[in-house]
């Protein structure tokens, strides 16, 4: 008996022993090692073992490091990853990036937990790197070798060659060398049954420790962020209520810029959308390359159709409009009456009794002088409108009617018939509503161009996103391009899928702003293209090439030539055409973003601190703002945010599409901000959800995060939602905050919550004390004020009402009634709007905030 109780007493004592006096070995084996599974997307996963023979696996199959490397989907691959420690204690990784560039993929770690910057350096052209391995080199293996020196990279190809190259730090390269052969420093282990090659590495016990932590909270994140709203309401017993109290004496100054807009051509954002233009394919210049040949239609006949058999044509270069343009339309007439038709996007709508500004650059080459008659009809020859047109003559000459519309109707189409025989040539070819949003020519559509204007954005942000950039250095967004007149604009292929025609372009975009109220914050490409790249690495200009250095002069100056534009005076060289678009008058930029969530790496950071220091000597007094990749965590928001240090950013753009349960668990994100470091403009976020469409619990899940941000307003100073538009039918991203068709415009339950806090938007933010009955993460409220109204917002994301008591007795408010806005509904409702009425108010509030609902309560100021 005494013995038992002994070894009780025993045990008892070690289970509360700390864990270093459990046997455990002071170092492991660990083993690096990535798989074929989904076709090699999924990285550097560990296993470990004690005794190098039975493996135990990470995760399984955890990812410590994923490849970035190309377009997300057919690229950013891992093919057998390479481990090395280098005799300073630092990781190494190499891997394959696929089985056609001569580049690999490398990174380094401290703790094999955070890795840096990704690099692929091109090894060799004309043939590929497969199974790349590192070696200290012979000097600085004998001489025991500062870190990253003496080292050399091996590799096979797929022919069955074998290189070597040597390097001293794994950036830079000496020429390859063939080798005969050489001798593998990878094995073989059976890994939770399956056999992996990789590297294996004895370590301390505390680094594999780190390894198992890191998957932990891997999951343990994961799990906080597929936290749903739904709830059930059976669950609360009693009534929910809170009291909340304000804290005047420590308000503060919060900016007022806070909500933006985020406008990028996708999802037929500009051409077929906001840009009015109801032609497609006016210039002819559709072509095979923006599908990237998957659509064989899409070519210069796009769109296009002759009328009659009388009638035909093709397309020709010979003898172009302008240099930028250079297809046009040759037609044969071989008797009057049929002409050319076009299709409109979707169709063309026609509102009765409203009048088209038609053009087209038109020349009769064998001077036969004929006119044009020009008809808006429907599929089955009915006509809704006619003009008829001077003559026309040898050379392109730009011919304008007017035409009003009979009737109002949807897929209408455009004809153009020439009044002669023999060849008529036609290019840029243009139809126009006069009505467009505040009358411009080559305007903007009216309705979508209001629903806009409606949210009381205090900037626009454009081009985007991933067009600002382009894919591959070809693709980039160059502004040059999009200004003087439409024939003169070099149209190009739009990343998205489809044409860009540049029509609604740089002066168009500055005009808007001006027209309502809004500053512009153009987004210029950092010197390097989207993240999204095809690859090509750095010698054909894909993901991560980069403008090659001796170009980048020319580069920088066409962006302060972007800021002249704007900005300069009427007789400046840039200033003079914005004068000559008819705008003598500066745009008064003020903010110009410098890349677009690109990869943090060597090649953008040289490119975007010429840019930066350009920007920054010339002209002070315009806020550049930085990026910080595409996530909220990460490689490249750490290094994002170190260079933004480094450098003295003065803002940086920060993008994350984020689930409900992020932005519930998350509520904190900006309370730790450095506030003395760059200021962070949300560039892109918006909630996601499975199905990725907008309802109310991703409505919510947004105006809980902007409550949170409100409360941040002093280190967040500006947000924007993104995307911005999308057409019905031609949509590659969602959801978006505005959904529209040639008729309607859509707006979604989230273009309400940016609507509110639009409207509601404040200079100084009254923090507040909020206590309650229930789960403290679901009920939100923000205080701001501007000189007339304080606006109180409320969130509810619990399935009942919750009665709140509002303590405003140090508040400056006006007793009485005050404007109550509300949006709620059922987590799933995607038509939900805000309904307004009257609140009386009293220095003592009582206001039940709804079930699933966000609340706006403004009050006049005293
Ligand atoms: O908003 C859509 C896309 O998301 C943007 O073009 C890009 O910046 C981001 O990845």
């Amino acid at each position: 008996m005494m013995n038992r109780q002994l070894i009780c007493f025993f045990l008892a004592v070690m289970a509360y022993l700390p864990a270093s006096f459990a046997v455990k070995p002071d170092s492991v084996y660990i083993f690096a090692y990535g798989t074929e599974k989904s076709n090699y997307h999924t990285g550097l996963h560990f296993a470990w073992s004690i005794d190098r023979k039975t493996w135990n696996a990470i995760g399984p199959e955890h990812s410590y490091l994923k490849c970035d490397y190309g377009r997300w989907g057919s690229q950013k691959k891992m093919y057998a990853p390479f481990l090395f420690q280098d005799p300073k204690g630092k990781w190494h990784c190499v891997w394959g990036l696929n089985e056609t560039d001569g580049a690999m993929g490398y990174a380094s770690s401290d703790d094999l937990v955070y890795w840096g910057r990704q690099s692929y350096p091109l090894l060799v052209t004309g043939d590929q790197v497969l199974r790349p391995e590192i070696r200290l080199s012979g000097s600085g293996a004998a001489g025991g070798g500062a870190a990253g020196s003496g080292m050399k990279v091996i590799w096979a190809s797929a022919s069955g060659n074998v290189f070597e190259s040597y390097t001293p730090d794994l950036r830079q390269y000496a020429s390859p060398e063939r080798i005969r052969n050489f001798t593998s420093a990878r094995e073989t282990v059976r890994v939770s049954g399956e056999e992996q090659t990789g590297t294996v590495h004895r370590v301390p016990r505390s680094l594999l420790e780190d390894l198992l932590d890191a998957r932990k909270i891997a999951e343990a994140k994961s799990a906080r962020n597929n936290e749903r709203l739904a709830m059930n309401k059976e669950v609360f017993k009693e009534p929910v209520s809170v009291t909340i109290r304000t804290d005047k004496n420590n308000q503060k100054a919060i900016s007022d810029m806070l909500i933006g807009i985020f406008f990028e051509d996708i999802n037929y954002a500009a051409d077929g959308g906001l840009y009015a233009e109801l032609v497609q394919n006016r210039d002819f210049e559709y072509a095979l390359s923006d599908k990237e040949g998957n659509d064989k239609s899409w070519n210069s006949y796009k769109s296009w159709a002759a009328g009659s058999h009388d009638v035909s044509f093709t397309i020709d270069s010979l003898r172009p409009v302008h240099p930028n343009n250079r297809h046009y339309a040759r037609l044969q007439v071989k008797k009057q009456g049929g002409g050319l038709v076009n299709e409109g996007f979707d169709g063309i709508t026609l509102r009765e009794g409203e009048k088209y500004d038609f053009s087209v650059f038109a020349r009769s080459p064998e001077a036969k002088r004929g006119g044009l008659k020009i008809r808006l009809t429907g599929t089955s020859g009915e006509v809704y409108g006619e003009a008829v047109t001077g003559k026309l003559s040898r050379n392109w000459q730009k011919i304008t009617a007017v035409i009003t519309a009979a009737t109002t109707v949807n897929g209408a189409r455009l004809e153009v018939v020439p009044l002669q025989t023999g060849i008529v040539e036609l290019d840029m070819i243009s139809l126009f509503p006069q009505k467009t949003f505040k009358g411009r020519k080559n305007g903007l559509r009216a309705d979508l161009a209001q629903s806009i204007a409606d949210l009381k954005p205090r900037f626009v942000r454009f081009p985007g996103g991933c067009v600002a950039h382009g894919d591959g250095i070809g693709n980039m967004y160059r502004w040059e391009n999009t200004i003087g007149p439409p024939e003169a604009r070099k149209p190009m292929r739009n990343l998205w899928g489809y044409h860009q025609t540049g029509g609604l372009g740089y002066f168009e975009y500055f005009q808007f702003c001006e027209d309502i109220g809004a500053v512009p914050v153009p987004v210029v490409a950092a010197g390097v293209p989207c993240q999204n790249s095809a690859h090509h690495g750095c010698a054909l200009g894909g993901q991560q090439g980069g403008i090659p250095m001796e170009h980048m002069d020319e580069y920088v100056q066409s962006v302060l030539n972007l800021i002249e534009y704007a900005n300069g005076d009427a007789r400046s060289e840039w200033g003079s055409k914005r004068a000559a678009a008819g705008h003598p008058e500066p745009f008064g930029l003020k903010y110009l973003g410098v890349g677009n969530e690109d990869l943090i790496t060597d090649i953008f950071e040289e490119r975007f601190m010429l840019i930066f220091n350009a920007v920054k000597e010339k002209y002070p007094e315009i806020t550049v703002i930085g990026t910080v990749g595409p996530f909220n965590e990460g490689t490249d928001y750490v290094e994002g945010w170190k260079l933004a240090g480094k450098a003295k950013i003065p803002v940086v753009d920060e993008h994350y599409y984020q689930t409900p349960g992020w932005f519930l668990n998350n509520q904190d994100f900006y309370d730790m901000y450095d506030r003395s470091g760059s200021k962070v403009y949300l560039g892109e976020y918006a909630a996601h959800i499975p199905g990725r469409h907008n309802n109310i619990e991703t409505a919510l899940s947004e105006a809980l995060h902007l409550v949170n941000v409100e409360r941040n307003a002093d280190v967040v100073t500006m947000t924007s939602y993104a995307p911005l538009l999308a057409k019905e039918g031609h949509t590659q991203w969602s959801p978006d905050l505005i959904y529209f068709n040639n008729s309607e415009v859509r707006p979604t339950v989230g273009y309400y919550v940016q609507k509110l806090f639009g409207e509601n938007s404040g200079t100084v933010y009254v923090p507040s004390f909020l206590k309650g009955n229930h789960d403290r993460r679901k009920v939100a409220v923000s205080f701001v004020e501007d000189e007339d109204y304080l606006m109180i917002k409320l969130v509810n994301l619990l399935p009942v009402p919750v009665a709140s008591a509002v303590d405003l007795s140090e508040m400056q408010i006006t007793e009485g009634p005050a404007l109550l806005s509300v949006l709620q509904g059922e987590l799933d409702d995607r038509a939900a709007k805000p309904r307004e009425s009257t609140l009386s108010v009293a220095k003592d509030l009582k206001y039940q905030l709804p079930a699933y609902s966000f609340s706006v309560i403004k009050i006049k100021k005293i």
